[in-house]
């Protein structure tokens, strides 16, 4: 049974992270004119109100995008991931916060492919009816580990592959493995982006040593830890991102900005970072 919705948690802290990196890689395979294909194996709705009752519910957003909109001093990179997310509010007003499928459809090229794959039927609907007529763009109602195998190679031979599940059971953690396994023998050279939450289990704590195990060239490790688990232990800490292949300039541009997104969007006194990289 798929219970999770994204539009409880969109524009959060793991939100920012996840698509601040996004956009960065995106920009990068904009650099050469040759077209790609870009596969969101789990892409939600696309798009999500923060006026409705499901953003308002927990306000996750007022601690992740709430608090970057207005600054004056955003560093470069996170400044471009804002200015998509102005983008989608032409109001001037932050009501609205774009999916990956909107950074995609936003920052992809006329010449790029755009494949989605959503198993939720609501959000599967909504999504279909934001960019299902658009050009070069399909969108699936389809399990997104096993619709990968269909995408790739690419016929761009040009490819990103973001993994973005909802970590509903522990069975997700496994079938990234396998998935990334299999995309790896298929086509070893797209950059794979994996979105993990940092949470008291230990699938999720050993996830990166196991995808780095599987990695045959470089990989970058990006982990942003804004709070504390609840007394419980229960509660998001903080995300990670894990990219295979990851665009030479991503280092770089991480640690400039992950120092500042600490302090801006850190909840406790020992919010921290982790950036580690493996180069090719
Ligand atoms: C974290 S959300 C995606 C958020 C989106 N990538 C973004 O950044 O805006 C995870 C989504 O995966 C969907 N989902 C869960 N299992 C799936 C599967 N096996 N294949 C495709 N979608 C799945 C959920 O319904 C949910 O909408």
């Amino acid at each position: 049974m798929l219970a999770y919705r994204h539009a409880f948690h969109a524009g959060n802290h793991a939100d920012v992270l996840k698509h601040t990196v996004l956009t960065q890689v995106l920009r990068h395979m904009n650099a050469k004119d040759k077209p790609y294909r870009l596969v969101d194996t789990h892409a939600g709705a696309g798009g999500y109100s923060l006026e409705g009752r499901y953003a308002q519910k927990k306000g996750e957003f007022e601690q992740g995008i709430g608090r970057l909109w207005d600054r004056a001093d955003l560093p470069e990179a996170v400044a471009d991931y804002v200015a998509q997310v102005r983008q989608f509010n032409p109001d001037g007003r932050l009501a609205q916060y774009p999916g990956s499928p909107a950074f995609a459809s936003m920052l992809l090229r006329p010449q790029d492919q755009l494949r989605l794959f959503e198993l939720h039927p609501t959000d599967h609907r909504i999504l279909e009816s934001y960019l299902g007529a658009a050009r070069h763009v399909e969108v699936k109602n389809a399990d997104g580990f096993d619709g990968l195998k269909s995408q790739l190679p690419p016929s761009t031979r040009r490819a990103v592959v973001l993994i973005d599940p909802s970590y509903e059971g522990h069975g997700d953690y496994g079938r990234i493995v396998a998935t990334l396994r299999d995309a790896l023998h298929r086509f070893a050279e797209a950059v794979y982006v994996v979105w993990y939450p940092q949470v008291q289990k230990v699938e999720a704590a050993q996830l990166p040593r196991r995808l780095e195990a599987l990695t045959p060239k470089g990989w970058l490790h990006a982990r942003l830890t804004v709070q504390q688990p609840d007394s419980q232990g229960f509660g998001l800490a903080g995300s990670g991102v894990f990219v295979i292949n990851p665009p030479y300039t991503l280092h770089d541009r991480l640690a400039e900005i992950l120092p500042y997104l600490v302090d801006v969007l850190g909840q406790v006194d020992d919010a921290n970072y982790l950036l580690e990289q493996r180069p090719a």
